[in-house]
């Protein structure tokens, strides 16, 4: 038993320099396998993925719908991946609370799976939803989540000067005492 950060989680980061190299259909298949197995409350799996391929006739509609500042650096990006949570219960109609929290274990899996298989993933919110579902005439009960572009790395010197400075740039988290609670919330400020 290792007492380490996990070696995937310490490595992983959302990049935006990615190589036109293809990414294996196995793999591809394997990335939904990952999010298939996620935990989801009443299993009831929420989650939903469309997948294009570039080239394919998915990924334009899903890279039209992409915000500008998106699309620039997507243009490399042989994978888009929009995700989508059922807002309902399939048992009862009701609305699902746990949807999203669902659909974002399902990614963390997913991630891990690409991570595992030398790909790297970068979520985007940075869509247009009405656009996305009436490309795709999608039902009022799924609601766009993201769309996560997947491939391998590319060369970072091939960005704009901005997103290389973004790439490059040191990452930031809270730390512990920040994230951790414990006793009075309000005396934990
Ligand atoms: C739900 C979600 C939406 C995001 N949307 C965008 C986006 O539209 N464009 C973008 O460049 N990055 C986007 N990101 C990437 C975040 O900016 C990135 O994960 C965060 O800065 C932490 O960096 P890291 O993933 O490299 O650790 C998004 C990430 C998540 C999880």
């Amino acid at each position: 038993m290792s007492t380490k950060l996990n070696k995937l989680i310490q490595e992983r980061y959302s990049p935006r320099a990615f190589s036109l190299q293809k990414v294996e259909d196995e793999k591809i298949k394997l990335l939904i396998e990952a999010a298939r197995w996620a935990a989801s409350a009443f299993n009831g799996q929420p989650g939903r993925y469309i997948i294009g391929e570039k080239g394919d006739e998915n990924y334009d509609r899903i890279f039209k719908a992409l915000v500008p500042k998106n699309r620039l650096w997507n243009k490399n990006v042989p994978v888009l991946i929009m995700t989508l949570a059922k807002a309902t219960n399939s048992y009862n109609g009701k609305p699902n609370m746990y949807a999203q929290h669902d659909l974002g274990l399902a990614i963390g899996n997913l991630t891990m799976q690409a991570m595992e298989m030398g790909l790297f993933v970068h979520q985007m919110a940075g869509f247009d939803k009405t656009v996305a579902k009436e490309f795709f005439n999608i039902p009022d009960d799924f609601i766009p989540m993201t769309v996560i572009a997947v491939g391998y790395l590319g060369n970072v010197d091939e960005l704009p000067d901005d997103l290389k400075k973004m790439e490059l740039g040191t990452r930031v988290r809270r730390e512990y005492g920040q994230l951790v609670f414990s006793g009075d919330w309000e005396k934990m400020k």
